[in-house]
């Protein structure tokens, strides 16, 4: 690929500072970098609240002595009978975008449900959260028969708060085999909560709009209508919205018809079109102000794009707009089904919990995800909008027109569309190698955490998961990131176009309606067993029951003087101890491998064997395993062959494939981490950076040495590192002048080439050296003085941002406010709230940590993320620590107990805990708080302690080691 001047040089100082000092210091810019790329659309924030009626007696449920509950009642169950079955829903919506006399917005509704009964039942249990009946009358509800035998009338009704129900009581029984109908009429309100029907606000000059808009998903369509809401309980919708004339309202299908609003002209009343059999989780409905823009598909789709009406004129939607109709056009053609809808509208909400969400042709993002603006986007939020877009794409067919029964089986949907969204991409952008981008943002990272034995596996059994906490929980990395990295290892061995046969068919067969993954899996052995051109050591399902049901991955040893090779369960700390596994912790390992620059291929399928193959017999005749880094395991070897690539890379890399330079960084930092290898070892494997200009690689060196900083930076090593590094990197000041401007021609382009400028200048400044310190505070002053000129290339905002306001003080912080707080471009405010955290003032980050949970100044939606970014700075992690542990309580009544955002949260701020002294700070967080949980952030703490431990192990163990490499290695 072809690179600019400033590249290979900035590469080669750092290939000193790196190869030399190797283990420099990678400060919080490229944490904070890393954090605005994070991955997994709908995962990457805040959640739906919980619903506060879990808990009707408030936060004390636990303590107070509530009445027992008798679990035998249906409606004491979280899952809904299979007595009903939904055929058909009307339902009529009107929010008001004005508060009422109370100060409340809400929404009025009006709903008819029609459905079949399938077992004889004198009760209607159906889904109901935060909703009053208004219906006049004796009940909240009217029942009435379609056949010839009359409804039962009703008894009572009522609502039962712990299960989300409403119950209606009959007098009689309902008939197997009829239809009957119920309407409804009801009271919500339009809270700023994020989830069912919501409210969400934006500035447009100074007057404040309103939009109403929806997040169903997990769990809360039942807080905008009474629904059977689950997934696998499908139906028709019919809906019709009443809205003030000058909004526009958008729905899943098409408007049919518009008119006046009968009761009051200054209101419109639009039907949508009825939309075909589909889950609850996937309606939408959103009235707001906003523009778009339009095109129409190769396939007649029509495509639309909505934004805020600035966005729009801005023209920052106009990207979203040319990748949208491409890659609805490929995945028709990888499914081999044309897109189901006849349209697709992709709105962009100021205020949204998720990263996206896959609604039935009406997919919301939050706006940093969809808007984009060539002047001031960078390379990082470019890829993020075509990944993400191709992400919620997917969804589109497989999970919107085939469903899974239940949220158990929700990897197979996320994990899924967490692979094909690097497929979708790159056909969107075929000149950015986004494919391999994979295995660093899901299959390494989700690595880190299923080496921990408090991991869990993909799958879980139906009738463990219940609650809507339960649900929120598996939204975790494993879910999205193993799921995609276990669904690629299968297509790539059964063959991209023998896996794409065995979709189509699945996807045919079970269109409109649910599946749980066995069904793919047999549409994918159907394929396999129609050729012959592919032998499996077993059927799909047995290779692939040993990824899904146990936990965990294999690490694989060849010994290449014996030949032997072996798997074993890869554990970050190999004293821990696991909970059993049915497959006793062995799984069947596909192996594509390298010999001599041959390619062949091997099935482990035994705890040890032995191969030929896997002998070496000459000098230099190496062996690698895992080519591309398809199958999801590490590998080791015997320390001569590990000798043999490194001079093999070193003499010329180009012989390796380029995701297996970065393997072997990543490989071998890890399997040293967990005492396999030999941390000096580890570090010798990244000598060959001096001669690689690829991006992948070096960042696979910057991550792993990431933790070598974690470890510590707050240590007495710090220090020599921090010299040494600084004496290795004496860099003329020309190119990193010259970088600024070399960007404009050289990282217009996603190619790595950009993100590899990004980690070259963080690298730089981070270790301290003065050019690079003059560089970004001159920039930055500049923009200073002439905030209308932002003379930095947007690429290397995050990283000039942060380190200016890093050396700055209460002026240069107080500018970035400023900025930030006026912001107009999502990206830009973003990378901005993020750099605000890079003070190295305690005043100023406790100042900035209370204002993360004020919402005029941070939005809900960006919280916990800020005090995330505050945490990774090594002088705001004490702070937010003590923080957290203080306002505990206070945080989970406020932000949910079920929201996904508490996992990283707890992540966030133990990543550096390394000393027994955390390890009992820890333990005592969790005994002081066991009375109010942790919510969905239960299995992240003890992810924590576990971690805590093996990170205590290591800096016992290489403190000394690491300490004396760099004496060793300096001058
Ligand atoms: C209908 O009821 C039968 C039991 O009588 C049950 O097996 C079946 O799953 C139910 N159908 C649905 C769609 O729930
Ligand atoms: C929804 O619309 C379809 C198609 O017009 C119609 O057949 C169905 O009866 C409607 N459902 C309800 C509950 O009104
Ligand atoms: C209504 O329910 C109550 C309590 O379950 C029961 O005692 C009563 O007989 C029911 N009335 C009718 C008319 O079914
Ligand atoms: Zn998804």
């Amino acid at each position: 690929m072809a690179k600019g001047f400033y590249i290979s040089k900035t590469l080669g100082i750092l290939g000193i500072l790196l190869g030399v000092a190797a283990v420099c210091t990678i400060i919080a810019l490229s944490v904070v970098y890393a954090q605005e790329k994070n991955k997994n659309a709908e995962n990457s924030a805040t959640a739906p609240t919980l619903p506060s009626s879990t808990s009707g007696t408030g936060s004390s449920s636990t303590s107070t002595a509530a009445p027992p509950i008798d679990e035998s009642k249906p409606w004491n169950q979280y899952r809904l009978p299979k007595t009903l079955i939904p055929d058909s829903y009307k339902v009529t919506l009107r929010p008001y975008l004005t508060p009422n006399a109370q100060g409340l917005y809400i929404f009025e509704g009006s709903s008819t449900v029609r459905f079949t009964c399938n077992e004889t039942t004198d009760v209607i249990i159906i889904h109901s959260k935060k909703l009053t009946y208004t219906l006049k009358g004796e009940h909240r509800v009217a029942l009435r028969a379609l056949g010839d035998i009359p409804a039962p009338g009703i008894n009572r009704t009522e609502l039962v708060e712990r299960t989300e129900y409403l119950v209606v009581h009959l007098q009689g029984t309902l008939v197997k085999g009829q239809q009957y109908e119920m309407d409804s009429e009801f009271q919500g309100e339009l809270a700023d909560d994020l989830a069912g029907f919501y409210r969400s606000e934006y500035m447009e000059g100074d007057i404040k709009k309103v939009v109403a808009t929806t997040q169903m998903q997990a769990a809360d369509a039942r807080k905008s209508f009474p629904c059977f809401d689950e997934p696998a309980m499908k139906a028709v919708f019919n809906i019709t919205l009443i809205y003030p004339k000058t909004f526009t309202a958008l729905s899943n299908m098409l408007p049919k018809e518009s008119k006046p609003f009968d009761e009051d002209p200054n209101w419109t009343t639009t039907e949508f079109y009825p939309t075909p059999k589909m889950s609850t989780y996937l309606l939408a409905y959103i009235v707001s102000e906003f523009k778009n823009i339009s095109s129409v598909s190769n396939n007649s789709v029509q495509i639309g794009i909505w934004a805020r009406p600035s966005a729009i004129d801005e023209g920052h939607g106009n990207y979203a707009l040319s990748v949208t109709g491409p890659i609805l056009d490929f995945f028709g053609q990888h499914y081999n089904t044309s897109y189901p809808l006849p349209k697709s509208d992709q709105i962009a909400l100021p205020d949204f919990n998720a990263g996206a969400m896959e609604n039935w042709g009406l997919v919301t993002y939050r706006e940093s995800n969809l808007a984009f603006d060539p002047q001031s986007s960078s390379i990082g939020n470019k890829e993020r909008v075509v990944t993400v877009i191709a992400h919620e794409l997917a969804h589109q067919w497989f999970g919107n027109l085939v469903t899974v029964d239940w949220w158990n089986d929700l990897w197979l949907n996320e994990g899924f569309a967490s692979y094909v969204e690097y497929l979708g991409g790159d056909y969107a952008e075929p000149t950015w190698n986004l494919k391999d981008l994979i295995v660093l943002n899901d299959v390494y990272r989700v690595m880190a955490m299923d080496a921990l034995a408090s991991s869990h596996p993909l799958s879980s059994p139906a009738d463990e998961v219940n609650t809507p906490a339960q649900i929120s929980e598996l939204f975790d990395t494993i879910t999205y990131s193993k799921g995609a990295s276990v669904i690629r290892m299968l297509s790539s061995f059964l063959t991209e176009d023998l896996f794409k046969k065995g979709l189509a068919s699945y996807l045919h067969t079970y269109q409109y309606s649910n599946t749980i993954y066995l069904d793919l899996w047999e549409h994918l052995q159907e394929a396999v067993n129609s050729q012959t051109n592919i032998q499996l050591p077993a059927t799909v399902r047995d290779i692939m029951d040993r990824w899904i049901l146990q936990m965990g991955f294999p690490f694989i040893t060849v010994d290449t003087t014996t030949g032997d090779i072996s798997q074993k369960h890869f554990l970050l700390d190999s004293s821990s101890t696991v909970t059993p596994s049915e497959f006793n912790y062995l799984w069947i390992v596909p192996i594509p491998f390298l010999k001599t620059g041959q390619e062949d291929f091997y099935w482990l399928s035994e705890q040890k064997n032995q191969n030929a193959a896997f002998r070496t017999s000459s000098d230099d005749e190496w062996i690698l395993l895992n080519i591309n880094v398809t199958g999801y395991y590490l590998v080791n070897y015997d320390e001569s062959n590990w000798r043999k690539l490194q001079n093999q890379l070193q003499t010329d890399l180009s012989v390796i494939p380029l995701i297996n330079r970065a393997q072997i960084i990543h490989d071998s930092f890890n399997l040293a981490s967990a005492g396999e290898l030999s941390i000096t070892l580890a570090l010798s494997n990244t000598l060959f950076l001096v001669n690689e200009t690829e991006y992948m690689p070096w960042e696979a060196a910057l991550s792993s040495l990431n933790y070598f900083k974690l470890m510590l930076d707050r240590s007495e090593v710090y220090g020599p590192m921090k010299e040494l590094s600084e004496e290795a990197s004496h860099t003329p000041l020309l190119i990193l002048q010259n970088f600024n401007q070399g960007l404009d021609s050289s990282s217009s382009n996603t190619d790595g080439a950009g993100y590899n400028e990004i980690n070259a200048i963080s690298t730089a400044c981070s270790s301290g050296l003065a050019e690079c310190r003059d560089l970004v505070v001159d920039l930055y002053s500049q923009w200073m003085q002439n905030p209308n000129a932002n003379p930095i290339h947007p690429n290397l905002r995050s990283t000039v941002y942060c380190n200016a306001i890093a050396f700055g003080g209460e002026e240069e912080w107080n500018f970035a406010w400023e900025q930030f707080r006026s912001a107009t471009l999502v990206n830009e405010a973003d990378k901005l709230r993020s750099a605000l955290a890079c003070s190295q003032e305690v005043w100023i980050l406790n100042r900035y940590l209370s204002y993360t949970l004020n919402p005029d100044y941070i939005r809900k939606q960006d919280a916990t993320n800020t005090i995330i970014s505050i945490a990774s700075n090594v002088v705001g992690q004490p702070l937010v620590w003590d923080f957290v542990r203080s306002n505990w309580k206070k945080l989970f009544e406020d932000y949910g107990g079920g929201s996904f955002s508490f996992a990283n949260l707890i992540e966030g701020v133990t990543r550096r805990f390394s000393s027994e002294f955390e390890l009992q700070q820890l333990e005592q967080f969790k005994a002081d708080n066991a009375a109010t949980g942790f919510g969905s952030g239960t299995r992240a703490l003890e992810q924590a302690l576990e971690k805590t431990k093996a990170n205590i192990n290591w800096v016992k163990e290489n403190k000394d080691v690491v300490f004396k490499w760099f004496t060793d290695n300096s001058s």
